[in-house]
């Protein structure tokens, strides 16, 4: 499939050409593959997994664990490795709750200051609860992690890495491989949120060597509500899963209960079949294209819209603007607030986010309020990124 003829199938953006979609980041649009195998799960199978003797229920357990399967090959993991979740903030909930259970005082969570909310509150919030301490790595003012406090803030007395793969609010790449070796040098373990990375890179969770990894499917042209977390097996078997319920057990007794294998054992409750089911599709729809095709038109987009952005007066960027930042352009029009720029370009039927992209502590290191976030995907054009750019000069005509 050619890439730049993929736009159209997209529904949404095949229905309304005159809108230019910027906004990835918060969700990426849904092709029509995904919205066929979801419809026909519901059309022919729609029963419930694990427990039908029947043949609907068997159909629809086959096409939910083949699911698994294409997923856990995708990032490069076994399949009892891969758990189903509601998102990457369920993930990274899941393992605060778990993996803190057993953290005390004197014990700490290194986290940096460029998360998004979901990969900061979460720790903090388990560090009030049983007296460990959480530490976040700074940036630099070009919006890179620094790398020197990481060496330094990672400790013996750390338990726990955990950090951004990808920053949503300014693109930054992070170096995910030497930070786990950072956390693995001290016996931590390596948490990676691959929340955005996961729609605009190769992820092999091996080759990285993180001990866990987690993402939402939305982001990835699937359907919201569904997203992953990969484990470690040796790590996931000696974890407490953290919600109980159907399916999570192998025997329970009025006294106690043995847990189900790798993965079942975290995934209490009737799972969210429909949509696993179309994040597999979602899967196969990158492949179709060639993950590699991705990459490469994106970034190609990501120079084009910077350097043709740059000609607008009083703009400033936020990010490093080299090949650490991808994807993602964050900046300001000079006295102008970023909501109104935003609200302003609507007008114009352009689409980006605005505001602290549920990331306060980012933008409070980098001295913002906000920035307007441009966030690209596979279907936008250079043509998405002129007509932004001549949206912006009437903009800052308005306001003249
Ligand atoms: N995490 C999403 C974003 O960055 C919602 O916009």
């Amino acid at each position: 499939m050619s890439i730049n003829a993929h736009k159209k199938d997209f529904p949404m953006l095949a229905g309304q050409p005159q809108l230019v979609y910027l906004d990835s980041g918060a969700t990426s649009q849904t092709p029509q593959p995904v919205l066929d195998a979801m419809n026909d799960y519901y059309n022919t199978c729609n029963a419930n997994i694990h427990r039908g003797v029947y043949q609907v229920s068997t159909e629809a357990t086959k096409r939910y664990e083949a699911t698994r399967e294409k997923i856990a090959a995708f990032i490069g993991a076994q399949r009892e490795e891969l758990i189903f979740t509601s998102g990457a903030t369920m993930s990274l909930n899941l393992l605060a709750y778990s993996l803190c259970s057993t953290l005390k005082q004197g014990d700490e969570v290194v986290t940096t200051l460029m998360e998004h909310h979901s990969n900061f509150v979460p720790w903090q919030q388990l560090a009030k609860q049983h007296g460990f301490t959480m530490r976040s790595i700074g940036v630099t003012p070009d919006g890179r992690l620094n790398m020197e406090e990481a060496a330094a803030l990672i400790s013996p007395a750390t338990k726990i890495v955990t950090f951004t793969h990808m920053s949503n609010a300014l693109g930054t790449i992070n170096p995910a491989k030497e930070l786990c070796a950072l956390a693995h040098r001290v016996g931590a373990v390596a948490i990676v949120d691959g929340a955005q990375s996961i729609a605009h890179m190769q992820v092999d969770v091996k080759n990285m060597n993180c001990d866990f990894f987690v993402f939402s499917g939305h982001k990835m042209f699937g359907p919201k509500g569904i997203g992953c977390l990969y484990g470690k097996a040796t790590l996931l078997k000696n974890m407490q899963p953290f919600l109980y319920g159907g399916d999570m057990i192998s025997e329970v007794t009025t006294t106690d209960t043995c847990f189900n294998e790798l993965p079942y054992k975290f995934e209490a409750g009737t799972p969210n079949i429909a949509d696993a089911i179309g994040l597999g599709a979602a899967v196969d729809y990158i492949q179709s294209i060639g993950i590699k095709n991705v990459i490469q038109h994106e970034a190609v987009l990501t120079r084009y819209a910077l350097d043709v952005l740059k000609n607008i007066p009083n703009i400033t960027f936020y990010g490093p603007q080299n090949a650490s930042q991808y994807a993602i352009i964050s900046f300001n029009l000079k006295g102008i607030h970023a909501h109104d720029v935003a609200t302003l370009l609507d007008r114009e039927h352009i689409a980006v986010r605005a505001g602290h992209h549920c990331a306060m502590p980012f933008m409070t290191a980098l001295g913002v309020h906000g920035t307007v976030r441009v966030s690209l995907s596979s279907y936008n054009t250079k043509e998405d990124i002129d007509k932004l750019h001549d949206a912006l000069l009437k903009v800052q005509k308005i306001f003249k």
